[in-house]
């Protein structure tokens, strides 16, 4: 019979959630399990295991060891399995290879070369990987044989086919890694047989829709919305899940781009027929709080704060009028969890996200029907519910707003300027060819001010930088070449049109390292 699933043994990697998402796309059904909570029960219909990266050291006092479970199949060879980074490392220690600790870390794309390219590197014969590790496998055990190398590490990729044991050091579920969706395809399909209908988009919003109706019961949801994809597919999840029983409350932070507040209500209302829709400006109530704030933590962390308040008010207004509410629900996707740390055994915090920063004491429960997917794959499910395309297509926008992409304090005069330098900015790259090519593109302002000559002046003005880049997932990202005539001309628009501005610079840095909002 064939089997359908493929168990995840998660070590904290940041990107292990990403491999699952790598297995709907093969329609191969993951199953994720913290390292040290796998049993006999896991391997039921088990295809195979994949082993996540980690933060940790194989041999070290500190590591993350293999679950008894994995060692039984380990000797047994009984189930194929596939070892990343750190979960390579752990199968060449484990084979009697020899694993080395080395200070200097290897981050980003990285040139293999392919020693063996039949079978896993099919015929591959350079490729640009994507690394992100320091340990490294030197040797490999017996029975295996090395299949790329590189210039600092000499085991990229290892395979005992006998045993149906592989590593690779690299990872290949990020869209950085040339052909890795390839490399991942052949494990999934030519070493686990795995069936590749037991996972579709179909079957999955079907199973969600009825796992909130349980979950929801009778009670009442209040949903906050933004307008983003997120947000409005997470409404469409729960509308078909409990119809009126959710009520959708649009805040306005007064951190959004121009005009902005107007076109949401439009198209959750009108457009798309949401009939709770209740709308709150709170714009005052959170320039007031965010008033010289400069830190990018404490922004997010009062706007959070902010949020919520807001919500619970309202939430107490609603019920004076439509009865009580339990569930705040959220459009939290995974990506959002696992850089605030909330994803995990062992990833580390790289920022609080909006939606998860909850106050300890909260009236209402929070419901995530989105938190397991990457945005793409919101698009996807959006789509499947019937979501406009237009809605569908937009670029992603961070919950505290342009909080984030005014460096240093908020404030009106600022606001101002970063929603028009915005707009010049989407309208041309909306008119250009690029606009499907990008990801996310936006302008940021800038703490500090420069130099320019206006009219026959010497002035002293503000910076915009204008970061666009490509992306599937947000989880890496490199920037997108736009051209120089459509950026040329954007900067004129912005230095022309903008008083006080008088420079624009365009950002060219990858994720990682850098990340694609500035803060
Ligand atoms: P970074 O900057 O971490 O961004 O590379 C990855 C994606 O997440 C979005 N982002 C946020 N979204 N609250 C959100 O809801 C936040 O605090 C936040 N910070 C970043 C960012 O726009 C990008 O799409």
């Amino acid at each position: 019979m064939v089997k359908s699933k493929i168990l995840i043994v998660e070590f904290g990697g940041q990107y292990t959630h990403l491999i699952s998402r790598r297995l709907r796309d093969l329609g191969v059904f993951p199953e994720l399990a913290p390292y040290d909570s796998v049993t006999e029960q896991s391997l039921v219909d088990c295809a195979g295991i994949i082993l996540s990266g980690g933060p940790r050291s194989v041999g070290l006092d500190d590591n993350y060891p293999l679950p008894p479970v994995l060692v039984d199949v380990l000797h047994s060879s009984s189930i194929p399995v596939l070892g990343i980074c750190y979960g390579h490392q752990l199968l060449g220690d484990f084979f009697g290879g020899t694993v080395r600790h080395s200070e200097s870390r290897e981050y980003g794309p990285t040139e293999i070369e392919v020693t063996r390219g039949d079978g896993l590197m099919q015929g591959y014969q350079k490729l640009r990987v994507w690394m992100s590790h320091s340990d490294y496998v030197a040797e490999v055990g017996d029975g295996f044989e090395v299949l790329a190398r590189s210039e600092s590490c000499p085991v990229v990729a290892m395979a005992d086919q006998s045993r149906g044991v592989y590593g690779v050091q690299f990872h290949p579920e990020v869209t950085h890694t040339e052909h890795g969706f390839e490399i991942l395809e052949y494990f999934i399909r030519n070493v686990c047989s795995a069936d590749s209908h037991s996972w579709t988009m179909e079957a999955y919003r079907d199973e969600l829709v009825e796992e909130m109706r349980r979950e929801i019961g009778d009670d009442m949801v209040l949903l906050g919305v933004s307008g983003g994809v997120d947000s409005t597919v997470a409404a469409m999840v729960l509308k078909e899940a409990v119809g009126n029983q959710l009520h959708l409350v649009f805040v306005n932070h007064g951190l959004l781009r121009k005009d902005e507040e107007d076109m949401v209500r439009e198209s959750m209302t009108r457009q798309m027929g949401f009939e709770n829709f209740h709308y709150v400006d709170a714009t005052d109530l959170f320039l007031d709080k965010l008033r010289g704030v400069e830190d990018p933590e404490e922004k997010r962390r009062i706007i959070g704060f902010t949020f919520i308040e807001v919500f619970e008010q309202k939430a107490r207004d609603l019920q004076e009028e439509f009865g009580r509410f339990r569930f705040l629900g959220q459009g939290t996707i995974y990506s959002d969890r696992v850089e605030s740390g909330a994803a995990g055994a062992g990833t580390s915090k790289i920022k609080s996200h909006h939606n998860l920063t909850l106050p300890e004491r909260m009236e209402l429960e929070v419901i995530e029907p989105l938190k397991e997917l990457y945005k793409d794959e919101v698009r996807e499910l959006g789509r499947v519910l019937g979501a406009p395309e237009n809605l569908i297509s937009r670029y992603p926008f961070p919950g505290p707003g342009l909080a984030v992409r005014i460096l240093g304090a908020v404030d009106q005069e600022r606001l101002a300027i970063l929603k028009e330098a915005d707009a010049i900015f989407m309208e041309e790259i909306y008119r250009s060819s690029v606009h499907d090519e990008i990801w996310q593109a936006f302008a940021v302002l800038l703490p500090i001010r420069a130099v320019g000559v206006q009219g026959d002046n010497r002035t002293y003005g503000q910076v915009v930088a204008l970061r666009a880049v490509s992306s599937s997932d947000g989880m890496t990202a490199d920037f997108s070449r736009v051209p120089f005539e459509l950026l040329s001309r954007i900067s004129t628009r912005i230095i022309n049109e903008i008083q006080d501005v008088t420079r624009v610079v365009y950002d060219i840095s990858p994720k990682p390292p850098s990340t694609i909002e500035w803060e």
